[in-house]
């Protein structure tokens, strides 16, 4: 079987769907490639997340994994939520196909970006972990120049 039983039931259930109003942090991260799309939305309070959302305009794996990584993060504080990796969002779902990998990356950027943008609207100092943040999209346009 292609995809585990733990991918499969956050596909068909995924936990975590819709938007937060006046959300405290909002990340959006698309893949050029298959042109996938999604966007994290974090409610934090007294730096816990007490709520996130997710809206995914993409394949089954980037839907289960964003309903994974929601679920990861829920009610952590922000600096654990700030080592989530998508290695971990993986192993949370019993592995993807290798080719999928790439789904589950869009969830741990668009959570580093709602971060982001979580610190910067606060006038938090940005943590050294995300100062310099790029998500994968803007790593691949400067590699592109790059080679120009
Ligand atoms: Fe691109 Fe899954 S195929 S996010």
């Amino acid at each position: 079987m292609l995809y585990s039983e733990k991918v499969m039931d956050h596909f068909r259930h995924p936990r975590n769907v819709g938007e937060i109003e006046n959300a405290d942090g909002v990340g959006e991260v698309g893949n050029p490639v298959c042109g996938d799309i999604m966007k994290i939305y974090l409610k934090i309070e007294n730096g816990i997340i007490e709520d996130v959302k997710f809206k995914t305009f993409g394949c089954g794996s980037a839907i289960a994994s964003s309903s994974m990584a929601t679920e990861l993060i829920k009610g952590k504080s922000v600096e654990d939520a700030l080592e989530l990796t998508n290695k971990a969002v993986v192993e949370a779902l019993d592995g993807l196909p290798a080719r999928k990998i790439h789904c589950s990356v869009l969830a741990e950027d668009a959570i580093k970006l709602a971060l982001l943008d979580y610190y910067k609207k606060n006038g938090l100092e940005v943590p050294e972990k995300i100062k310099n943040y790029k998500t994968h999209e803007e790593e691949e346009a400067e590699a592109a120049e790059a080679e120009e």
